[in-house]
């Protein structure tokens, strides 16, 4: 077994980390009912160790109807059965702890499950009574109360609201099953905070906020105007105080933040991470850019430059549970990731992209601030086209079949080549089809390939975390032909990506480090490949 990693003990230890982010579902299989489950992490811990990443972060595993893969809530304390109990939780956030490796858990504040008590109470109490205030129910308009009380445009297409028997409709941002919580409402707001309280009690060391920037709502409920300067859901300055509030607790913890904020506007989204409030915020620019080296550039200094007068450390993360897996994404036509295209079958060169990926790893692994790892990456696992008979995400069904869903990022993991299902789920399966070439991918198999996605991560991994110049700091651009990205880092680490068709000569150095591919009989860094130097 790999030896336990140095736990970082100094507070700043978020400012460059390397997190695992974990879909539980998906990751391992510890009892073979074909879902992933808290004793299926405890037994990978280890190569979690071996990987070489600061932090876990799982994705919802409380107790959930699963609509929205978890992020329908039905109540915080308590670990999904499917998944475990919150001893084990409590065991695993300890064993992973002694084995250097802290863990973040995942808050949803905009939502909650229709199954939650506060919701269903609501339901029984009727229209005017204190539980419906926990929510936003309204009567409808039109002549009847038939028309929803808004216009708003749901983030899972269709509709905002639903109407209930007695004929009161109430909000919900995403699908009916996830009703909107009223955060005017004081019993909101204490309510989560006890829920930080009590999982900073139980040793976790940060908390992932979902869908951050989406709480706070123009108690009018007005109209949704394109344009129209505040949006009425979108980014509302009552957010601050929230997370104000939030950042006194963490502090008793030492507990920190990453907040889902998705907004284009780099001056509103660094508010976020003002001193007193978020610690960091996932970067979505750089997710959402093309293979392209001037917007790679161009997300990258603005970036930092939204970054730096807050004082906050940038986040990088490529791939995560809501979008295309990374070397599908680069191997396709259009490099970019955009929710509103995606389609069934889109033709994909997958040697391609797993070669840009390889590179868009050890760029990302050079930049400044913490990086975010998805299950599965440090495989080089492809988006799975999904059999339609076999989706479960609720945004293909909302989109009315056309969008293919998240499915495809969410298949369980490979683990073992030669074992059925390659090592998750026994003779049940797991609860999406592994595709025929999984075991190709799987984790032993690449374990013992010096070549393979897997010894690239490990080795990035382990130089980031013994060599200088890596995580926090600044970054200096260096002069390179066009379509090729050069800059250095204090300590005399060189990174170069090659995105041209046009082969490039290695600036001077003492040493080469690392590099994503291999270079060519001339010792030039080709096409869609990354190297690592020491100056
Ligand atoms: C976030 C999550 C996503 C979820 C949504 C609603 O965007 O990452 O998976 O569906 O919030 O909670």
């Amino acid at each position: 077994m790999a030896a336990p990693l140095p736990l970082r003990s100094d507070d700043d230890w978020w400012r460059d980390a390397v997190i695992y982010q974990i879909y539980p579902r998906s990751f391992a299989d510890g009892n073979g009912d074909g879902t992933g489950d808290l004793s299926g992490v405890r037994a990978k811990l280890p190569y979690l160790v071996e990987l070489g990443v600061d932090a876990v972060w799982f994705t919802p595993w409380y107790v959930s109807p699963l609509v929205d893969g978890g992020y329908d809530v039905a109540d915080y304390r308590t670990i999904d059965p499917a998944f475990g109990t919150l001893g084990e939780a409590e065991k695993l956030i300890a064993e992973a702890r002694e084995l250097g490796l802290r863990t973040i858990v995942d808050i949803v504040p905009n939502h909650v499950s229709d199954q939650h008590h506060w919701f269903q109470a609501a339901l029984a109490a009727g229209p005017g009574s204190p539980e419906r205030e926990l929510f936003h129910f309204r009567p409808g308009r039109g002549v009847d109360g038939e028309l929803p009380p808004n216009d708003w445009p749901s983030e899972f297409s269709g509709n905002t609201w639903t109407r209930v028997a007695d004929g009161e409709w109430y909000l919900h941002l995403f699908t009916p099953e996830q009703p909107d919580l009223n955060w005017a409402h004081p019993a909101v707001r204490r309510e989560h905070e006890e829920i930080l309280r009590f999982w900073f009690e139980r040793g976790v060391a940060g908390v992932r906020i979902d869908s951050a920037a989406l709480l706070a709502k123009d108690p009018g409920l007005p109209d949704f105007v394109k344009g129209v300067d505040p949006h009425p859901y979108v980014d509302q300055d009552e957010l601050h105080d929230i997370y104000r509030s939030w950042r006194t607790i963490a502090r008793e913890y030492a507990g920190v933040f990453v907040g889902e904020v998705w907004l284009p506007d780099a001056e509103r989204f660094a508010r976020y991470l003002r001193p007193d409030e978020l610690h960091t915020a996932f970067n979505f620019n750089f997710l959402t850019c093309p293979w392209d080296s001037t917007c790679l550039q161009r997300a990258i200094d603005d970036t930092l430059a939204e970054h730096e007068p807050v004082g906050a450390p940038a986040t990088w993360v490529l791939c995560n549970h809501d979008v295309t897996r990374t070397v599908t994404r680069y191997g396709r036509e259009d490099t970019g990731f955009d929710f509103a295209t995606k389609a069934f079958g889109t033709p994909t060169d997958l040697g391609l992209g797993t070669r840009r990926a390889r590179a868009a790893a050890l760029l990302t692994l050079a930049l400044p601030g913490s990086v975010y790892l998805y299950q599965g990456e440090e495989l080089g696992l492809p988006e799975v086209d999904i059999p339609r008979d076999r989706v479960q995400d609720p945004m293909h069904f909302r989109s009315g079949g056309t969008d293919p869903g998240r499915d495809g990022c969410r298949v369980p993991l490979p683990w073992a080549a030669d074992e059925p299902h390659c090592g998750f789920g026994g003779d049940a399966g797991p609860w999406l089809p592994q595709p025929l070439d999984w075991a190709d991918y799987a984790a032993d198999r690449q374990a013992r390939e010096p070549g393979s996605m897997l010894a690239l991560y490990r080795e990035a991994l382990s130089l980031r975390r013994s060599g200088a110049g890596f995580g926090d700091g600044p970054l200096t651009w260096k002069p390179a032909p066009e379509g090729v990205l050069h800059f250095s880092r204090p300590g005399g680490l060189i990174c170069l990506v090659n995105l041209s068709a046009t082969p490039v000569a290695l600036p001077g150095h003492r040493a080469r480090l690392l590099s994503s591919g291999p270079l060519d009989g001339e010792g030039r860094l080709p096409q869609d490949t990354a190297v690592w130097l020491r100056a």
